[in-house]
């Protein structure tokens, strides 16, 4: 009994210095490394990465996540870039110059967009020309309407309004409204808005000034009826009697991302609008193989 208890004791001896030994060293490492034990070259991030790799499986699944959790997160005040590039072409930080390819991506490319407009209309002749073109292409558009055409021809406007295309206010009698009162153009407007409003239960969504003409008067009736007064940057006078070519030469020339291209569909040089009629699917074609989006003034 006695041998084995000195026995027993002589082993917690022998345990107790092995313990208070690697104490020590513990504590000896621990005030020069900072760390309990000698491994001082494996960071926090190596041993809580091994430790949080299960599988090889999932370990390749989650590695396309890494490079996006390692990008800088935008600040709060920054849009985040794919906004940008759907509303306009890229700008050329410093940040991208390191980028090879200098082709826009694809989705730049929606933003190339140019409005067809089609003034002075509805009519009987023209106009159904005009709309039966777009349809074949696909294409939506924008009408200017003249208050007493809508009042002959309800029927069409009827029609551009199923088809899609956008309605423009351009005043009741096609009047230079900016020799007109303030009353007379508030009048002009809210005819025309009235007709249109009979046919289809809505008044149109902007207006367009007859000849541009427009006055500090005109400007602010129109801005009364809290709706945009819209012009126009590309102007091939297709109503006064242009040849085919030279209306589409000049779209050509003057078109840009943004524009705003006048038409007629109604009124040209003695009541004639064929070249207009003729160049338009020359001018859709050829709008289209530069990249440009054919959309509505409200769509620009
Ligand atoms: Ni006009």
């Amino acid at each position: 009994m006695i041998v084995r208890f000195t026995m027993e004791r002589k082993q917690y001896w022998m345990l107790g210095i092995a313990c208070s030994g690697a104490l020590g060293m513990m504590l000896v490492n621990y005030s020069v490394t900072g760390s309990v034990f000698p491994i001082p070259h494996i960071s926090k991030t190596a041993i809580s990465e091994s430790a949080s790799t299960p599988h090889p499986a999932i370990a390749a699944e989650q590695k396309p996540s890494m490079p996006q959790e390692q990008q800088p997160l935008p600040s709060p005040h920054e849009e985040p870039a794919v906004k940008h590039a759907s509303l306009e072409p890229p700008p050329a930080p410093s940040a991208q110059t390191n980028q090879p390819s200098p082709t826009p991506p694809s989705k730049v490319a929606g933003s190339k967009k140019i409005a067809l407009t089609f003034d002075d209309g509805p009519d009987h002749k023209y106009t159904p020309q005009v709309l039966d073109i777009l349809k074949h292409s696909g294409v939506k558009a924008t009408f200017f309407v003249v208050g007493d055409q809508v009042k002959k021809y309800p029927d069409v406007l009827r029609r551009i309004y199923a088809e899609g295309h956008a309605i423009g206010n351009h005043s009741w009698d096609h009047a230079d409204l900016s020799k007109l009162t303030p009353t007379r153009i508030a009048q002009e407007i809210k005819q025309t808005d009235d007709s249109v409003k009979g046919l289809i239960g809505a008044v149109p969504s902007m207006v367009r000034a007859p000849y541009g003409a427009v006055s500090s008067a005109v400007k602010k009736e129109v801005e009364l009826t809290g709706r945009p007064l819209v012009g126009w940057n590309v102007d091939p006078r297709d109503w006064a009697g242009t040849s085919v070519t030279d209306i589409v030469y000049n779209v050509q020339t003057h078109a840009k991302a943004g524009s705003i291209v006048l038409l007629h569909s109604f009124g040209g040089k003695d009541g004639k609008l064929d070249n207009t009629v003729e160049a338009l699917p020359q001018i859709i074609a050829l709008l289209q193989q530069n990249g440009f989006e054919l959309v509505t003034v409200p769509e620009l």
